[in-house]
């Protein structure tokens, strides 16, 4: 990046973490109160007004700020346009069927691309009032502290996490060996509702690694950032591409990815 960039991505930077601060004051004044909910894909793919909310805060807020800005922004607001320099992707509620159970686990994920290259991640968690932050190469932090990924190398002391696709119920392509053979190979393994905070947890040495298929970008956008960040390898599950488009997402502390990638393979 050169130096009106790098500056830039830090101003970007500070913008994602308050619009995602604010988003998140949302969340918390809104958790376990009344909600709309509707459903999207399946009849477990749920979206609420909160998620709505979240995104029409973030999106016109851009558009008053960063006019010139493209934005991919989970809930269809906010316009991608080729011509941009700087592309941001967004997840105004990331774990939104945990937040309509009153499980406090979910976030806002907002990763940003200068030029196709993911440069900037932010990712809140509202009830932790914990922010996890990264700029492409200057690191990662979590309220402002350093974060690196753990240091395991043995399958069998490692803590993993996975997720399933809204299409499980009816999808061949649906995980469940997956998490057969991981639950099998290493000490614990977590499905806990969002993937954004997922790819953090890695970022920040709680898992040692996660991996789920059919995500979508905004998913990924900011996590990606800080996991790489924080010293960690993602790929897709060949190991050769990588996971932006969240269709085969692998994240790991580096040192286990290759063990990882071996259980993905059959
Ligand atoms: C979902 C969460 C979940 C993952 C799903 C995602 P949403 O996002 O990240 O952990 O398993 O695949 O779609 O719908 O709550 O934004
Ligand atoms: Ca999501
Ligand atoms: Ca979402």
């Amino acid at each position: 990046m050169t130096e009106p960039a790098a500056r830039q991505a830090e101003q970007i930077r500070q913008l994602a973490e308050r619009l995602a601060r604010e988003a998140g004051a949302i969340q918390r004044e809104r958790y376990e109160g009344e909600l709309q909910i509707q459903t999207k894909s399946e009849t477990i793919d749920l979206v609420t007004d909160v998620d709505h909310a979240c995104e029409k805060l973030i999106v016109d807020a851009l558009a008053e700020l960063r006019p010139d800005d493209a934005i991919l922004a989970e809930e269809g607001s906010g316009e991608d346009t080729a011509e941009a320099n700087w592309r941001w992707i967004i997840d105004p509620l990331d774990g939104t069927t945990n937040y309509a159970h009153g499980y406090p686990r979910f976030c806002v994920s907002i990763g940003v691309e200068h030029n196709g290259t993911g440069t900037v991640g932010v990712v809140y968690d509202p009830m932790l009032d914990e922010m996890f932050s990264a700029v492409r190469g200057s690191g990662a932090t979590l309220n402002g502290r350093s974060i690196r990924v753990s240091n395991e190398v043995d399958m069998g002391q490692a803590m993993m996490a996975t997720g399933f696709a809204y299409d499980v119920q009816r999808s061949e392509d649906d995980n469940i060996n997956h998490f057969a053979d991981m639950v099998k190979a290493a000490r614990a393994l977590r499905r806990d509702g969002s993937a954004a905070l997922d790819l953090c947890y890695v970022a920040a040495g709680r898992f040692d690694g996660f991996w789920e298929l059919k995500l979508h970008p905004w998913d990924v956008a900011a996590g990606i950032v800080i996991v790489e960040e924080a010293g960690g390898r993602t790929s897709d599950f060949s190991g050769a591409e990588s996971c932006r488009t969240g269709r085969e997402t692998v994240v790991s502390n580096t040192r286990l990815h290759d063990a990882m990638l071996e259980i993905l393979r059959h």
